[in-house]
């Protein structure tokens, strides 16, 4: 059986990236494509009692070190368990966050650096990679100003210094910069319906398909 291709939605907060995998799942559906739909932290059991620590309590609550080790714990998770066995099997995964996200919190939010973050993954994951990363950008006062109403309790992130989501926004358009291999950005402070279009277009041009 041919692998499914593996697509990543990555941005800061309040970018809409979960609405556009959504809606991106569902035209790879109507094309016939197999998807499963999956976030970081989480996507498994077991990655989602690691996410309950990550995004709830005290900004201040892991020193960074840990942090990058407890998000890079609940990928381990979820790439056994839910997304190998997925590509494997035909399908396509689409997953709101992943590797790049770590480099942008820990690395850049946190200043923990690239490099750790980049060896620790070459470590536990080798060459795997997405094939595809849409990086969701908009100044950051109007990504935070539409997470205002989520509640749930799972805004620990949210709730950090306006600098570390200044960083957050540098270190995502950076890590574009990087990986022109497998990384477009999509604006995201356009309105829903045309950043759809944006994300359908990039999506069509990188696996040459005629998704509407
Ligand atoms: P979400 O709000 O997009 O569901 O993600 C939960 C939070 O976790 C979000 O604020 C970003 C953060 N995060 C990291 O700090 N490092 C990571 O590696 C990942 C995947 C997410």
């Amino acid at each position: 059986m041919v692998e499914g291709k593996f697509i990543t939605l990555e941005g800061a907060e309040g970018a809409g990236k979960s609405t556009q995998l959504q809606r991106l799942g569902d035209a790879l559906n109507r094309a016939g494509v197999d998807v499963v739909r999956t976030r970081e932290p989480g996507g498994s059991p077991a990655a989602e009692e690691i996410r309950t620590m990550l995004v709830s309590g005290e900004t201040q609550r892991w020193v960074p070190e840990t942090e990058l080790l407890l998000h890079t714990a609940a990928r381990v998770e979820h790439v056994a368990s839910i997304v190998k066995p997925a590509l494997a099997g035909g399908s396509w995964v689409v997953c709101d966050r992943f590797h790049d996200s770590t480099v942008a919190y820990q690395g850049h939010g946190h200043k923990l650096g690239t490099d750790m973050i980049d060896q620790l993954h070459q470590l536990l994951f080798g060459a795997f990679q997405p094939d595809l990363t849409l990086i969701f950008d908009l100044p950051v006062d109007m990504g935070l100003k539409r997470t205002q109403h989520r509640g749930g309790g799972e805004d620990r992130y949210e709730r950090m210094e306006m600098e570390f989501h200044e960083r957050l926004r540098h270190g995502f358009l950076e890590i574009a910069d990087r990986h022109l291999d497998r990384c477009a950005v999509i604006d995201a402070a356009k309105d829903e319906d045309d950043v759809y279009q944006d994300v359908i277009a990039c999506v069509n041009a990188s696996f040459s398909l005629a998704l509407d």
